[in-house]
Formats: C-alpha cells, sequence, structure tokens
C-alpha cells in the first residue's frame, strides 16, 4: 500500500489476478504486497512466544529465539484475567521487535478430554475460563498495535485425525460450549479467527459458511477469517463460505480460482466480498506498523513470564513439607530431563537465553540449605535414589513434552517415572513430586505414597525460579486448576465416546469436565478450580439482589492464617427446577483474590442476564427459564462454601 496517505484502495482498484492473489499468502508467513500495491503483513505462532520462522542462505526456514512464556494452561491456572492480558502486551512486545503483525494465537479450543496432544496451548474445559483468557490476551496484544488470530475456530478437541476427522456436535451442545469461547474472546474483537482443519457436522471448516455466519454474528461482519495452515482444500468453496486468506501460498488453489471465475462459477461480488475484508485488515495493520512502539524492556518481559509461572503453579498435595524452610538438606531428581517442556508444534520456542535449573533457583533462596541434584539420566538410577537418603525434602521432576499433530499417548506418568517416585518415596517420607505436564495427569498409582504434589506444567523460560518460590514459600501456592484430574483416562465420558476415522461424536454433549464429573464425584481426583495455599480463607456474607439485567452478588473473603496469600472465589449458577437436561452447575464469575494475614475483602461481581440461560433449540436463542436459581460460593468445583437463591423470570 505505498504511502499511507494514497487514498485506501478497494476490490474495484484490482484486477482479477491481482483479487486471485491477495487471497493467498504470499509464501508461508507473508501476506501477498501485490508488488507494493498493497501492505504485506508478517503472521508468526504462537501463543506462548514468537517463533518469526526466517530463511538461511539455502532458504531452509530456521525460528528465532525468543522469550518463552509459560503455557497457556498455566496461564489459565492463575485464573486472573490482568496477566493473560500481560501476557498479550509482552508477546506484542516481541512481535513489535520482530516485525510481526499478526500473531497466531490464542487457543481457546475447550479440553474435552485429557488426551488432546494440545491441552498445553488451550486454557480450560470450561468457555466462560476459556474465553476471557482468550479475551484478555488478545486485548493485551491488539492494544499494542499487533494482531491476533484467534484459533481454531472451531471443535478441534483433539489431534488424532485432526485433518480429516468430523466433529458431530449437537447445536445445543456447540452453543453452550464450544463457540462460547470464540463468542466471549471476540469481545476483544481480534484482528483474525483461524479456521480449524477438521469437519464440523459433514463439513469442513475452511468451507462452513453457517458456522462463520454464526462467528460474524458475535464478532463483526467484516472480521478477517484465516485458514489454519493447509486447511483449505476446495478454494472455491471456502470462498463461497467466506474464507478470505489461504495460508500458505497455494498455487493449485489460485488456478482453481481463476478457473472458476473463468466458468462462471464464482462472481465479482465473491471475489470483493473476501478481498474487501482483507484489505480492510491490512490497512489497520500498516496503520498500526508505523505507530506501534516496545512497551517493556526484556527484563521486564522475562519477570512477566516469571508472575505467570509463579501465580498458575498448582500446589495439588501437600502434607507439610511444604514450604521448604531455609536450611533443610534437599535432594532434587529429574531436573535436568525435565529443565524446559514447551510443548512441541507450531507453539514450540526457542528460548532465548539460558534456563536456570530447579536446584540453581532453589539455592539462590534457601542460601543455608544443602541442596544436591542428581539426573537418573546423567547419573544413573542408583546414584539418584541415594541422593533422596536422609534429605529433609527429595524432590523429584518428572514430566512430558505434549506436541501438535499427536494425541497424549497416556494420562499417566511413564513406567520410569513412576518407579522412581515410589523407590524415592519409599527412602524418603517427604518426598515432594514436580509435575511438567501439558494436561491432567493420572496420579493413582503413587499419589498416597508421596508428601506433596505440584503440578508446575510448561512454566516457561524462568518457571524454575518460579516453581523454586512457590515452593519455598517466598511467594504462596495461587493456582488453581482449569480442568478436572479425574483418576483416569477412562473416567471421561469423551474418551468412551464413539469415534472412527471419518467422524467424532461428541454424544457426551454438555457433559464436560465438572459438567459431568459433578454427577459422578468419586470419579474425580482434584476437582475443576482446586489448588492448595499456604494461607487460609473463609467466605461470609454471601447476598445476591436482582439488578437491571441480572444480578449482583456480594460475598466477604478474610485470610484467616498468618501469612498473605491468595483465594480463587468461584461463582456458580444452578437452575433448581430446569426444562431441559442443564449441568449440576455452571461457572459464570471469578475473581482471585490476594490477602494479607488476617486481610477481610468484599467483592462484588454481576451476573448478567445470560448467566441463567441456556440455548434453546426450539426457540434459536437463549432463553431463561423462568424459575428459582442458586448462587454458589465456591473455592472449586467440588468446595461449596456459600449458597443463595434468587428468583428470575
Ligand atoms: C499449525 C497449527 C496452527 C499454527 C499454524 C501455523 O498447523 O494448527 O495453530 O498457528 O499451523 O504454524
Amino acid at each position: 500500500m505505498g504511502h499511507s496517505n494514497q487514498k485506501p484502495l478497494h476490490a474495484c482498484d484490482l484486477s482479477v489476478e491481482e483479487k486471485i492473489l491477495l487471497l493467498a499468502g504470499r509464501d508461508f508467513w507473508n501476506t501477498n504486497s501485490l508488488g507494493g500495491k498493497v501492505f504485506e503483513a508478517n503472521l508468526s505462532d504462537g501463543p506462548v512466544g514468537v517463533r518469526k520462522p526466517f530463511p538461511d542462505e539455502k532458504g531452509e526456514l530456521h525460528d528465532l529465539p525468543s522469550i518463552a512464556y509459560p503455557s497457556a494452561e498455566v496461564l489459565a491456572q492463575t485464573w486472573d484475567p490482568a496477566l493473560a492480558r500481560l501476557t498479550g502486551e509482552c508477546v506484542a512486545d516481541d512481535c513489535i521487535e520482530k516485525g510481526v503483525d499478526i500473531l497466531l494465537g490464542p487457543g481457546v479450543n475447550l479440553k474435552r478430554t485429557p488426551m488432546c496432544g494440545r491441552n498445553f496451548e488451550y486454557f480450560s474445559e470450561d468457555p466462560l475460563l476459556a474465553g476471557v483468557f482468550g479475551r484478555e490476551y488478545i486485548a493485551g496484544a491488539e492494544n499494542r498495535g499487533v494482531g491476533t488470530s484467534l484459533k481454531h475456530f472451531c471443535a478441534n478437541n483433539r489431534e488424532y485425525g485432526r485433518l480429516y476427522i468430523s466433529s458431530e456436535v449437537d447445536e445445543r451442545t456447540l452453543r453452550e460450549l464450544y463457540l462460547v469461547p470464540f463468542e466471549i474472546a471476540c469481545e476483544a474483537n481480534p484482528s483474525t479467527v483461524m479456521c480449524s482443519y477438521n469437519l464440523v457436522n459433514g463439513v469442513r471448516m475452511s468451507e462452513h459458511a453457517k458456522l462463520y455466519r454464526i462467528l460474524r454474528s458475535f464478532w463483526r461482519e467484516d472480521g478477517a477469517i484465516v485458514s489454519d495452515w493447509g486447511a483449505v482444500k476446495d478454494r472455491v468453496a471456502s470462498l463461497k463460505a467466506g474464507l478470505d486468506l489461504e495460508m500458505p501460498f497455494s498455487e493449485e488453489s489460485a488456478s482453481a480460482l481463476k478457473t472458476a471465475y473463468e466458468k462462471g462459477e464464482i462472481s465479482d461480488s465473491d471475489l470483493d466480498e473476501c478481498v474487501e475484508r482483507l484489505l480492510s485488515l491490512l490497512y489497520k495493520l500498516q496503520e498500526r506498523r508505523g505507530k506501534r512502539k516496545v512497551l517493556r524492556t526484556r527484563e521486564e518481559r522475562l519477570s512477566s513470564a516469571e508472575k505467570v509461572a509463579e501465580e498458575g503453579i498448582v500446589l495439588l498435595k501437600n502434607t507439610g513439607v511444604l514450604p521448604i524452610r531455609n536450611g533443610a538438606s534437599v535432594s532434587v531428581t529429574g531436573e535436568e530431563t525435565n529443565r524446559y517442556f514447551a510443548g512441541g508444534g507450531s507453539a514450540r520456542v526457542i528460548p532465548d537465553g539460558e534456563i536456570s535449573t530447579l536446584s540453581e533457583a532453589l539455592s539462590a533462596l534457601l542460601p543455608k540449605s544443602e541442596i544436591v541434584s542428581a539426573d537418573v539420566v546423567s547419573q544413573g538410577k542408583m546414584d539418584a535414589y541415594r541422593l533422596s537418603y536422609g534429605k529433609d525434602v527429595a524432590i523429584v521432576v518428572c514430566g512430558s513434552e505434549d506436541g501438535e499433530g499427536s494425541d497424549r499417548p497416556s494420562m499417566a506418568l511413564s513406567e520410569n517415572d513412576v518407579r522412581f517416585i515410589l523407590e524415592t518415596a519409599k527412602n524418603n517420607k517427604n518426598t515432594v513430586v514436580v509435575l511438567r505436564c501439558g494436561a491432567a495427569v493420572d496420579v493413582s498409582a503413587w499419589e498416597n505414597r508421596v508428601a506433596a504434589i505440584v503440578s508446575a506444567g510448561y512454566g516457561g523460560q524462568r518457571g524454575n525460579e518460579a516453581l523454586a518460590a512457590v515452593l519455598t514459600g517466598k511467594v504462596d501456592a495461587a493456582g488453581r486448576l482449569a480442568e478436572t484430574w479425574a483418576n483416569g483416562r477412562e473416567e471421561y465420558l469423551s474418551e468412551n465416546a464413539y469415534r472412527d476415522h471419518n467422524v467424532s461424536l461428541y454424544e457426551e454433549g454438555l457433559r464436560v469436565g465438572y459438567r459431568d464429573f459433578d454427577l459422578r464425584p468419586e470419579a474425580v481426583r482434584y476437582p475443576f478450580g482446586f489448588g492448595l495455599s499456604y494461607a487460609e480463607f473463609s467466605f461470609s456474607d454471601l447476598k445476591v439482589s436482582r439488578e437491571k439485567g441480572g444480578a449482583k452478588v456480594t460475598l466477604k473473603v478474610k485470610n484467616i492464617s498468618k501469612r498473605a496469600g491468595s483465594e480463587v472465589v468461584q461463582i456458580y449458577v444452578r437452575e433448581a427446577e430446569p426444562c431441559v437436561f442443564r449441568p449440576y452447575k455452571e461457572l459464570k464469575a471469578f475473581e482471585k483474590v490476594r490477602l494479607a494475614a488476617g486481610e477481610e475483602r468484599e467483592i462484588t461481581v454481576f451476573l448478567p442476564r445470560r448467566a441463567f440461560s441456556y440455548y434453546s433449540t426450539a426457540e434459536d436463542g437463549w432463553r431463561v427459564h423462568a424459575g428459582t436459581f442458586e448462587v454458589l460460593a465456591c473455592k472449586n468445583a467440588r468446595d461449596e462454601m456459600l449458597k443463595a437463591t434468587i428468583d428470575m423470570e
């Protein structure tokens, strides 16, 4: 687009050939500038850091080292949307430094099953939590002048067969579960939405005119939809459906469009609708490119990544061995093998700096402690076992690297890890297991043998500093699970649902995560929203009153312990006498509070009318069924602390 003061071009200023070229990327990561006539936008992954592949002298693409932020799983476990916005802002700064116009993220697909290989890249099993975190991440980046690509639209909930399987989802489940994260995230007006590879109800998502209409109805009519890389199989059908930008460039698609145009199968208006959406996106990006400036220094961004990692660590079990006191003797095993996991595939980031080990980070915080470490791989099992003998605390770090393109082989740890945990726990009653995994873990084989369990996830470049801060009590254990940890993969209805080489039947409907496990609490090891704190909190004075457009909820939270800490107040709504199947309760608001010892705070949340409604397929819209509703103030999906009722009509 040459000079920005030039009159903006429109479809009528372009030839048919130019329109066809514009609707496809120039190459793998850039849009087509039509010889400088329009702005060329650079697109790059990914939600946990900027990949920005660059060609070497042979033209081979290599990823640039970049700041590696905690995974979306860890970010969501902070239950603090401000940290999602902060992450969006920091990754945007990295994009500005590297000349990226559109960051390919965030991913808001629901965690329908714990086996999905990309769950580390997604936020939650709950649509509200996933949507809010997606929205705030987008707001952070877009406000810094960097476009985002909300992905993967939609019902792309496992990696197995993602390129060709049809997710068969009924209308109500689509509306109440799988579309909601996109609907909430679109409140932040992402520059683009990325369609997924899979089919939904028999139609490929790169050609899904119906779902594009629904998407644009809650996003914006001129929202530019980009394909996932290689997701377009029929460019003519995708154009007609309203898919604007195919990535990466495909010669075959360009000629298919040309032929279809010449045969009159596609019209000028078919082309122009997509061209106009793309031109307005490119103008917006061009304008931003000239104005945007880096806000935070690299160190400030790294500190932000560390803060997120700290806040997203979940303490699942603690018999009192944590926090570790200064002067305690500590052994650490498994830290080398599990030093840094980020999840594989397009979200992988090459950290642009040294990664400290956990023992190094612990030594910095426990100067009086003897801290020894051994790695099973480097020093062999026996040395590693012996290491834990007689120590005050024996830390065992275990993990697994999940990744795009395949699902997790198991929900449990490897046999080696389990054997190692059991062996260490036999020698040391104060064994602490740290999990560096990308999703829920089946801990049933060893959970009752150890003194503490910490889910640290993929913590990013400063993950071990963050972990040491939590293990030593420098900061409170502030994370809460954003997905249910059941007793095994067979407990999840989605794992028993029908699926073959072509179809994945979402026969569990709305019964995903706690929406199902509330009916079967015995199947749950650690509930949705669960996490221990070093502090202790009481809830009181829950009040619910009708307000214009919904209801106001107030309650008091008090830190009744002797140390500062964080609590996450979770507000669920339950319809007492529904006229359709409704989950026992659903998360409708949440707030993280950080309180000093003895401090009490009143919190207020507003529940819009939508928080009480269900999607009525009989009436094609959201509907509140008049009657009594319970509002539950909870610490997690299992621990309901206070309850109040309200009548809605
Ligand atoms: C991948 C992923 C998508 C990524 C894109 C570009 O296949 O599904 O998340 O942004 O291609 O790497």
